[in-house]
């Protein structure tokens, strides 16, 4: 089968957004388009107040484009409409249109990642230098090492290589992990020791003769509980020159303890000033806080990604500029006072929401288990999500999957127990 980007260009995405535009604009009825806005979170009402009503499905999404990062307007839009197949343009789903496109998009490259240009040409030269197996990105949460990553594959990817992904959020113990790799190979294996467990993983990876990045993110929690397993797998991994077509691609709170040989570590810093600024006038957008404001703003979230994410939309959310007086006080090192204005920011009823979601085992889950604990039905859980999300509380991983950055989750249960 072709790949779907060799038929997709850059252009292709801007027209069909146009058409998305279009095909929305005819299926959607009045009365159904003042649902969708009235669905869609408040926090935008003021913008749509001053810039007059919102006639037809194209203004509210060029409305949503002027206050909201685009990826954002997506997954918006795709919560609103994946409860019901019933909008459909042509025999075609409006919810799988507006999936598809996200898709396109972004293995066409096409994502929000904002600065992270010299990092990424760093870590594509490091891992296309034949003298290397692999890159290490290391750094504290929420800087965006998994952005990165997968921003960075899929620019791999455009160059016809493999990519095999584990996300190893909360996997601790490591014949979890190779069995979880396993299963990406269709080896179900239930018992056997660590030896092996490895060694028919061994197997399976020199079978590969395609070129291939493994990214195995999040890695930290595994390697924290099994420092010594993950070691020797690495090393096993590098050593041999029967992997040949594969490359590495690892990220981690951590940094990896080890000089090795073909493994480049890359630490991940703040964004710059210029780019944390950037980020912050986008996700705060349609607020305009003055210079000082923003300022500090951007002291108070060590020009870490999430926490610019996770202020604007809390600022966004407060109704009068009194409520901003918390902008004045100069917090330093503020990712625990971000998440908490985030979280003042819900209301009581996601707020509720929350508390729920927090004690799921797992720091990702689906749909069904949103539903399940929170006892809602489809479309309900759906537009719970879709206004966690927005409040960047939660994250989405694709359609009806979302999981939970470990400090938030953090956050929330401490509250719950304390
Ligand atoms: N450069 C960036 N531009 C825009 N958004 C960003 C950027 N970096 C990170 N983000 C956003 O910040 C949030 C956190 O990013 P991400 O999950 O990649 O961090 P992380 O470093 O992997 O965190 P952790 O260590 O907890 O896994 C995400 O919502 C992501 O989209
Ligand atoms: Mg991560």
């Amino acid at each position: 089968m072709m790949d779907l980007e060799h038929h997709f260009n850059a252009m292709d995405t801007v027209d069909c957004w146009e058409d998305i535009k279009q095909k929305l604009d005819d299926e959607l009825k009045p009365d159904e388009l003042e649902r969708v806005i009235f669905l869609i979170d408040p926090t935008i009402k003021s913008y749509w107040e001053r810039n007059g009503d919102i006639r037809s499905a194209r203004d509210l999404i060029n409305a949503l484009e002027n206050c909201m990062l685009f990826e954002d307007i997506l997954s918006t839009l795709e919560h609103i409409f994946g409860y019901t197949n019933q909008h459909t343009y042509e025999g075609q789903s409006l919810r799988k249109m507006i999936s598809d496109y996200s898709h396109n998009r972004r293995r066409l490259g096409c994502s929000n990642i904002i600065g992270r240009e010299t990092e990424i040409t760093q870590a594509i030269d490091a891992l296309t230098n034949t003298k290397n197996k692999g890159i290490w990105i290391y750094g504290m949460g929420g800087l965006g090492k998994t952005l990165l990553a997968n921003e960075i594959s899929e620019k791999l990817f455009s160059r016809n290589t493999t990519i095999l992904k584990f996300d190893l959020k909360q996997v601790t113990n490591f014949d979890d992990f190779i069995k979880r790799m396993l299963a990406k190979f269709e080896v179900y294996t239930t018992s056997g020791d660590t030896m092996a467990l490895t060694s028919t993983l061994m197997f399976q990876l020199k079978r590969i003769t395609c070129d291939t990045c493994i990214v195995l993110d999040n890695i930290e929690d595994m390697y924290e509980c099994e420092g010594g397993e993950v070691n020797k797998f690495v090393e096993r991994c590098f050593d041999s020159p029967a992997y040949m077509p594969i490359k590495w691609m690892i990220t981690s709170k951590i940094k990896f303890d080890k000089d090795m040989h073909g493994l480049v570590q890359l630490e991940l810093q703040p964004l710059s000033k210029s780019s944390a600024e950037h980020l912050l006038n986008l996700s705060i957008r349609p607020i305009e806080l003055e210079h000082e404001k923003r300022q500090c703003i951007l002291v108070m979230t060590g020009r870490n990604p999430l926490a610019i994410r996770l202020i604007s939309s809390a600022v966004k959310s407060y109704k009068s500029n009194d409520d901003l007086s918390f902008l004045n006080t100069n917090l330093q090192n503020g990712m625990k006072e971000c998440i908490e204005y985030a979280y003042r920011s819900l209301t009581e009823a996601d707020r509720v929401h929350l508390n729920s979601l927090s004690v799921v085992e797992t720091s990702q889950f689906d749909l069904e288990i949103v539903k399940a604990v929170l006892e809602k039905n489809d479309q309900e859980a759906l537009l719970i999500m879709m206004k966690l999300i927005n409040h960047q509380v939660v994250q989405r991983i694709c359609y009806r999957q979302y999981c939970f950055h470990p400090l938030i989750l953090e956050y929330v249960r401490t509250r719950l127990v304390s």
